[in-house]
């Protein structure tokens, strides 16, 4: 396969996609990101606004991240899980020690292509780059991109071991405190499937937070619809079953070793995080939720993770 064919697969589509609504929506102020114009250069149709109200929610909602950068003092990993193509990394105002984004090899191969590419190509990338990268630390293959302070593996995630054992060649450390962070990822695999994701995390990890966004109340009719989108496109919910309530979201964390364990919808979200003008307005969907879980004990000592909230 071709280092742009992912693009035709059923998960290329949906990442290009996402892609292409970030790119609106910064276009239009919902939020700054000055990266991903270099990774999709057309602005794609016009977007309707609770699509972009719904991604404005969840990039603000996922600001545990710079929380947890704050409390680690960046003395800390960050895993991204199902990645995609994702400009967080470039967006990062401080740099955790290690960033690591795993996806399917071959996504991970087209996108390591692409960030290479990007890399000597674009100045403006390059320079909140040059810090952190140097030409001798840079390494490529076929399904990886290595460096210092950023990796991109290719793995799946259903394979426990070989991730695993992957995590371990690109040095990530078990006993630094690690957050782990999926956006509509956990939902393509079955129940069984994630329970093992999030019971692995939890069981490796001294230090952990997990922070996971994604699709809830499905058996709703906007629920059903989307399901029904995706299916025609070939993209199957196996984990829709948790995907049910706020409920059915923490019940996967709270049957395993995490300490700490909220849900909050996407409304409550977009009526709690600060907002622009042109933000404003009416909600986002009510069909995606955010469910964050912490295990806090580093060096013997309780870090507050359980504070990373909101
Ligand atoms: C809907 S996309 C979301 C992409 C990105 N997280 C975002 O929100 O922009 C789902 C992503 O999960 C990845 N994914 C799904 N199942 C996976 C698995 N078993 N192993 C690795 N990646 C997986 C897909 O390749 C895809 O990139």
């Amino acid at each position: 396969m071709g280092a742009y064919d992912f693009f035709y697969t059923a998960f290329g589509h949906v990442i290009l996609t996402i892609c292409l609504i970030f790119r609106y929506a910064t276009s239009k102020g919902y939020w700054t990101d000055p990266y991903v114009q270099y990774f999709v250069r057309s602005l794609g149709e016009r977007k309707a606004p609770e699509i972009n109200r719904g991604y404005y929610a969840c990039v603000g909602g996922m600001n545990h991240l710079d929380a947890f950068l704050r409390k680690t003092v960046c003395n800390c990993q960050i895993v991204k899980l199902g990645a995609g193509l994702d400009t967080t990394f470039w967006r990062l105002k401080v740099l955790p020690r290690k960033y690591i984004e795993v996806d399917f090899p071959m996504i991970k191969h087209t996108c390591s292509y692409i960030v290479v590419y990007l890399f000597r190509t674009k100045p403006p990338l390059l320079k909140p780059l040059i810090e952190t990268y140097s030409t001798d630390s840079l390494l490529l293959n076929g399904h990886s991109l290595d460096s210092d302070r950023h990796c991109i593996i290719g793995a799946d995630l259903r394979d426990i071991p070989g991730l695993d054992d992957k995590l371990k060649k690109f040095h990530l450390n078990p006993k630094l405190p690690t957050l782990f962070l999926s956006e509509c990822v956990l939902v393509y695999m079955t129940p069984d499937q994630s329970s093992k994701q999030v019971n692995w995390a939890s069981d490796t990890f001294h230090t952990a937070m997990f922070v996971n966004y994604e699709q809830v109340n499905m058996m709703d009719r906007f629920g059903q619809v989307m399901i029904e989108n995706l299916q025609r496109r070939q993209c199957n919910l196996a984990g829709v079953g948790v995907c049910q309530s706020l409920e059915s979201q923490k019940e996967r964390f709270l049957k395993t070793v995490w300490e700490n364990v909220d849900a909050l919808d996407m409304v409550t979200v977009y009526s709690v995080i600060p907002q622009d003008d042109v933000a404003n307005g009416t909600s986002s969907p009510p069909t995606l939720s955010i469910c964050w879980a912490t295990k806090d004990k580093f060096k013997q000592v309780h870090m507050g993770l359980s504070q990373v909230a909101f």
